[in-house]
């Protein structure tokens, strides 16, 4: 009996392929960057399944070009790559990689906000100019954590996970969530409080951004949302770019309407609105926020054992319900 065959877009650990490879055949792309759309459907014509990335786009067409495709396994928590009704309509399943970037994920977005709060981007990239002339007790200050209101919007793992590490740095957690009641599925400190996000924006001095891309939450921060923000507050999106509205955000940050920003997403990865490239007061990350590499081992690997269950005929483990 013939293997089933699987298209896997991106370099990934060893010994993930070395899992895939113990049941299937294995087309794994190597070429230099990601793959072409031409080339991802040219190799799915005789595949079972796909293990892609948030860089490939994967429509109808896509779909149409693997006949036999039963699964589409997504290496990120995000699927918003995927036209997940059209997939459903051919009858193939979706899987994502939650939880086992969270802690990764979390963490990273402390870096950010301690980076922006307290100045660490951009006082390496002063010092490297060679501009440092010595300590100074008015030199380059940031802001204090402690006694503040970080604010989450979006409930989710993430944005949980944010929240818990909150209390390490001294700050009191509000959180606003756009579905309602989402607050009920994973755990919830009793010390958190729910406001709409209007309240949260105008009262939280850090507002961190942990929801995903859908229609309903693209520009959900724009001009408007900025507005309500403290003028001495900051804005970190790990979410997803286009939920942020990059002109927006420069615009606010050149005329000092909020006091920083910290972004590891962008609308249109991977440029960056230039406007945001010559801003001092906004820390740039290039989409980093799980990469560890236990995080991206256990990414690949947790995509691999879904491919594995589709096909041996047992439910995913971690599907997309869209
Ligand atoms: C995801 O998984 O959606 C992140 O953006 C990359 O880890």
């Amino acid at each position: 009996m013939s293997r089933p065959a699987v298209l896997v877009t991106r370099r990934i650990p060893s010994s993930v392929i070395a899992r895939l490879e113990a049941h299937c055949d294995v087309d794994a792309w190597s070429g230099p960057g990601a793959i072409t759309a031409a080339d991802l459907k040219a190799r799915l014509a005789d595949k079972q399944a796909l293990m892609c990335l948030l860089t490939d786009r994967v429509d109808a067409a896509v779909l149409d070009a693997g006949p036999g495709l039963r699964i589409v396994a997504n290496i990120a928590v995000g699927f918003d790559n995927i036209d997940l009704a059209a997939a459903r309509s051919r009858g193939v399943i979706v899987t994502n990689t939650p939880d086992v970037l969270t802690g990764a994920t979390a963490d990273f977005t402390w870096g950010l906000i301690l980076a922006v709060t307290r100045r660490i981007a951009e006082g390496e990239r002063l010092l490297r100019r060679g501009e440092w002339s010595g300590w100074a007790l008015d030199f380059m200050l940031g802001s204090d954590l402690r006694g503040k209101q970080l604010g989450v919007v979006g409930l989710g793992r993430i944005g949980r996970a944010v929240a818990a590490r909150a209390g390490a740095f001294g700050m009191r957690v509000a959180f606003t969530t756009l579905e309602p009641g989402p607050e009920a599925q994973g755990t919830m400190d009793a010390t958190w409080t729910r406001l709409s996000l209007d309240e949260l924006l105008s009262s939280s001095d850090v507002v961190s951004v942990h929801v995903p891309l859908t229609p309903a939450t693209r520009h959900l921060v724009g001009r408007r949302a900025i507005l309500r923000m403290k003028r001495r507050a900051y804005l970190v999106n790990t979410s997803r770019g286009p939920v942020l509205d990059e002109a927006a955000l420069a615009w606010a940050l050149r005329e000092g309407l909020i006091a920083g920003a910290a972004l590891d997403v962008y609308e249109q990865e991977p440029r960056v609105h230039p406007d945001l490239l010559g801003l001092e007061n906004v820390v740039l990350a290039p989409h980093l926020g799980s990469a560890t590499i236990e995080t991206r081992t256990a990414m690949a690997d947790l995509a691999a054992r879904n491919v594995l269950a589709v096909l041996s005929g047992s439910a995913p483990l971690t599907p997309v319900h869209g």
